[in-house]
């Protein structure tokens, strides 16, 4: 059996708040084989790293990401503390030295993410393989597949394996990424049975991973990638 991967999710949420350049330096600290970050498209054109479509929970600003300009977001502060990074700052900050596991969230990421992954392999020794795209969003991870069939594609669920691994194969993707309440062994077996890696989320609790690790999935996405 190949090892289970781990993953930060939002870089190392558990530890210091979610998608900013010092959570995801947290998680590089832990050694951790990945990491998982959310985009969004903001009013300027540019990619940063954010859970939500709204700025309220995470940051001292209001309303709808999409709608301000990366100049503006960069005037907030996440957590009274942290700044919004960009997913430039990212892929600086990580420079090839673990997998990257890019969420889109917003509409209209695809291109961008695409654009983005083909200059950092052009120019800045980035590889396919240290890529994966995922998505909640049909039509973002097809844009995806449509602009350029080497980005690795995960398709994420929260709601049904079966329906995903179908839908996995239209877009040639490489991994099934379901939340951890639809796991069973069963699934997990179907989907590596039909050439999907399965990567699962968001596990923190040490009953769970041991419960995930025997069932054999391919990666554990945790706040904690600590207690991996
Ligand atoms: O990519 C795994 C996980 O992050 C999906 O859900 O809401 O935490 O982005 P969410
Ligand atoms: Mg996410």
């Amino acid at each position: 059996m190949s090892k289970c991967l781990v993953i930060g999710h939002r870089g190392a949420k558990a530890y210091v708040p979610e998608n900013t350049l010092e959570s995801i330096q947290h998680a590089l600290d832990f050694k951790v084989d990945g990491i998982e970050i959310d985009v969004h498209c903001c009013a300027s054109g540019e990619l940063v790293v954010f859970h939500d479509f709204t700025l309220d929970r995470m940051t001292n600003g209001e309303g709808e990401l999409a709608k301000h300009t990366l100049s503006e977001l960069k005037t907030l502060k996440v957590a009274q503390q942290f700044a919004i990074p960009t997913l430039n700052e990212v892929l600086n900050l990580i420079d090839k030295t673990c997998l990257l596991n890019i969420e889109l969230k917003g509409k209209g990421t695809a291109i961008a993410t695409c654009k983005t992954i083909q200059h950092y392999i052009e120019t800045h020794g980035w590889q396919y393989s240290d890529f994966l795209v995922s998505s909640f969003q049909h039509q973002e991870l097809e844009t995806v597949f449509k602009v350029n069939k080497d980005i690795p594609l995960g398709v994420l669920t929260k709601a049904n394996m079966v329906e995903a691994i179908v839908f996995a194969k239209t877009i040639n993707a490489k991994a099934i990424h379901p939340g951890a309440a639809i796991v069973t062994r069963d699934n997990v077996k179907l989907a590596q049975s039909k050439g999907y890696d399965v990567n699962v989320w968001t596990v923190n609790d040490e009953e769970t991973i041991n419960r995930m690790k025997d069932y054999g999935v391919n990666a554990i996405i945790s706040d904690n990638p600590d207690r991996l």
